[in-house]
C-alpha cells in the first residue's frame, strides 16, 4: 500500500495554491485537498478565474481539478482525513506588541496547528510549508499534542520550506533546484521523512531532495532569502556609486557575474525589491538573532533591509529633483504596480513606496499595470506598511487618494502626463509606441526607466529625458535644488 493516500494543505494562497496544483498533477494516485477559511478564495480556485495569476497555473488546475485536486472550506473533514498536512498560511511581520515591525506574526500558525489537533484521530504527518523562524517545529509539537483528545495520536513534524518564486511558480515546482525537508533523527520521524520524499519522488529525482534537521531546514529558508535579496541590496548600492561616477550597473554587473564564483543572476539593479518574503523573512531572522543575542548579525543583515528602503527612497528624490524640485500637481504616469513582471501580486512592491513619495510631494499619479486591479491599488495605496509608525495616517489617507488615479492603458496614463515611471519590467513595456506617448506628453517629457528595460537612446532620440538607473547621467538630470 502507498505510504500516502490523503494530502490537505490548509492555506490556499499563492503557495498552497500552485505547490499543491503540482503535487496533484504529478501523483495521480494520490488525493488533494486545499482548505481555507476564506471562502471566496475557494469559490474562486473552483471557477474559471483562479484567484492568483500565474504562467501556466491555469492549465495544471486544469488537468488535475476534479480528479484528484479539490479546493474545499470543510477543513475539518479533509484534514481529519489526511495522512499529511502541509500548512501554508501567511506568517507576515508583526505589526504590533513584542516585536512589532521585525518578528514574524505566528497566529494564523498556530490557529493552523490548533485546528489540525482538534479534528485528528489519526496520526499525521505535519508540514511546515510557511516560512517560520527557526525553532518553530517544537512551538508547533507542543500546540498539537496538548490539545489532541486522543492519546493514541502520534505526530511527526517536517520542515519543507519552498522556494518557488511568483510569476515562475509552476516552472519551479515542476523542475525545483532541489526540494528541501527536515525532519527529526528518531525511527517515526525519518519514516515521515521517507513518506514524503515519496511523495516528491512522483517527478522529481532522488538527488534533488535534501535531507536536513528541523533547524536547518527551517534556517535555510530564512537564509535564502536574506543571500537572495543581499545580491539585489549590493548591486543597487553600486547602482548609486555609478549614477554618481559615470559607470554603468549593467557592465558592472556583466563584468563581475562571469566570475563563476559570483554567477550572474539575481544582479539586475532595480528600484528595489518587493514581494511578500524578502524584507519580512529578513526582519525575522534579525529579530531571531537579536532574541539570540546576536546584535552584530542583526545589524548585518538589516542592513539590506536599509540599502532597499534606501534605493526606493533615492528614486523618488530623482524623480522629483530633476525635475526642476517640484512635482506638485504634475501628472505622473506609472508603468507597473505589481512588485515583479508576470504576477499581479502588488504585496511589499517598491511601486507602493515611490508612489506615496511622489505623492506625499503632491503629484498626481495616473497608475497603469497590465495586471493589478484598481481596486489593489486604491488598497495599497491607503494601507500603512507599519501602522504604528504613522501617526498622520488618517490626515494623508484622504489627500493619498485623491492624487491617485488608476488607468486601463498606458496611453491614457501617459496622456498630459510631465514624466513616465518604470517600476516593473513588463516584458509589454517594451514594445510601447514611445514617439506617439511622447506626442501627448507635456514638455519636457521625462521618463525615470526603474528597471532598464527600455532602450534609452531611441527615446533620447524621441526627445524623452532618460533616467536610466545605475547608468550615465544625461545632463539635463543634474539635480536641482
Ligand atoms: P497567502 O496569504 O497568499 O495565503 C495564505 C492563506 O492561508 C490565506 O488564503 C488565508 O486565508 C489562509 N489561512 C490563514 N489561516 C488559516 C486557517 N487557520 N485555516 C485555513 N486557512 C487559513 O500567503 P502565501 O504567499 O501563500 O504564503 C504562505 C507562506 O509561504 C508564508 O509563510 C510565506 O512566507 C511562504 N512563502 C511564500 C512565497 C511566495 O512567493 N508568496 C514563497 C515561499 C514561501
Ligand atoms: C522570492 C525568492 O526568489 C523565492 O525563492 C522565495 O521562495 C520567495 O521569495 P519572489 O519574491 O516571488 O521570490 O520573486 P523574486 O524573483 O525573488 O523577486 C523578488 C524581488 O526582487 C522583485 O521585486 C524583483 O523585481 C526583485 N529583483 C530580483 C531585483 O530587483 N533584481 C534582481 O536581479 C532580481
Amino acid at each position: 500500500t502507498p505510504p500516502v493516500k490523503k494530502i490537505a494543505c490548509i492555506g490556499a494562497g499563492y503557495v498552497g495554491g500552485p505547490t499543491m496544483a503540482v503535487i496533484a498533477l504529478n501523483s495521480p494516485d494520490i488525493e488533494v485537498v486545499v482548505v481555507d477559511i476564506n471562502e471566496e478564495r475557494i469559490k474562486a480556485w473552483n471557477s474559471e478565474t483562479l484567484p492568483i495569476y500565474e504562467p501556466g497555473l491555469d492549465e495544471v488546475v486544469k488537468a488535475a481539478r476534479g480528479r484528484n485536486l479539490f479546493f474545499s472550506t470543510d477543513t475539518k473533514k479533509h484534514v481529519g482525513e489526511a495522512d499529511i498536512v502541509f500548512v501554508s498560511v501567511n506568517t507576515p511581520t508583526k505589526t504590533t506588541g513584542i516585536g512589532a515591525g521585525k518578528a514574524a506574526d505566528l497566529t494564523y500558525w498556530e490557529g493552523a496547528a490548533r485546528l489540525i489537533a482538534s479534528v485528528s484521530t489519526s496520526s499525521k504527518i505535519v508540514v511546515e510549508k510557511s516560512t517560520v523562524p527557526v525553532k518553530t517545529a517544537e512551538a508547533i509539537g507542543k500546540v498539537l499534542k496538548r490539545n489532541c483528545s486522543d492519546p493514541s495520536v502520534n505526530f511527526e513534524i517536517l520542515s519543507n520550506p519552498e522556494f518557488l518564486a511568483e510569476g515562475t511558480a509552476i516552472e519551479d515546482l515542476q523542475k525545483p533546484d532541489r526540494v528541501l525537508i527536515g525532519g527529526v533523527d528518531t525511527p517515526s520521524g525519518q519514516a515521515a521523512v521517507a513518506a514524503l520524499k515519496w511523495v516528491y519522488n512522483h517527478w522529481i529525482p532522488v538527488e534533488r531532495i535534501l535531507t536536513a534537521n528541523l533547524w536547518s531546514a527551517e534556517l535555510a529558508k530564512l537564509t535564502a532569502n536574506a543571500f537572495l535579496a543581499q545580491r539585489i541590496s549590493s548591486i543597487n548600492s553600486i547602482s548609486a556609486l555609478c549614477e554618481a561616477s559615470g559607470a554603468n550597473v549593467q557592465q558592472v554587473a556583466h563584468a563581475i557575474g562571469t566570475d563563476t564564483r559570483i554567477g550572474n543572476k539575481f544582479l539586475s539593479a532595480s528600484v528595489g525589491f518587493g514581494g511578500s518574503c524578502f524584507q519580512k523573512d529578513i526582519l525575522n531572522l534579525c529579530y531571531v538573532c537579536e532574541t539570540l543575542g546576536l546584535r552584530e548579525v542583526a545589524d548585518y543583515w538589516h542592513a539590506v533591509v536599509t540599502m532597499n528602503d534606501y534605493q526606493k527612497q533615492r528614486f523618488v528624490e530623482r524623480v522629483i529633483g530633476s525635475m526642476f524640485n517640484t512635482v506638485s500637481n504634475k501628472k505622473i504616469a506609472i508603468f507597473g504596480f505589481a512588485f515583479k513582471k508576470d504576477t499581479g501580486d502588488t504585496r511589499e512592491t517598491p511601486a507602493i513606496d515611490v508612489c506615496k513619495g511622489l505623492v506625499r510631494d503632491n503629484a498626481k499619479v495616473a497608475v497603469y499595470d497590465p495586471k493589478v486591479t484598481s481596486e489593489q491599488i486604491f488598497r495599497d495605496m491607503s494601507t500603512p506598511k507599519f501602522e504604528w509608525d504613522r501617526p498622520d495616517y488618517s490626515r494623508s489617507h484622504t489627500r493619498l487618494l485623491d492624487n491617485v488615479q488608476v488607468c486601463a492603458t498606458p496611453e491614457s496614463a501617459a496622456e498630459g502626463a510631465h514624466a513616465i515611471c518604470v517600476l516593473t519590467e513588463w516584458d509589454c513595456f517594451k514594445h510601447y509606441d514611445y514617439a506617439a506617448i511622447y506626442e501627448k506628453m507635456t514638455k519636457p517629457a521625462f521618463i525615470f526607466d526603474g528597471r532598464n528595460v527600455l532602450d534609452h537612446d531611441k527615446l533620447r532620440e524621441i526627445g524623452f529625458i532618460t533616467y536610466a538607473l545605475g547608468k550615465p547621467l544625461d545632463p539635463f538630470l543634474q539635480k536641482v535644488y
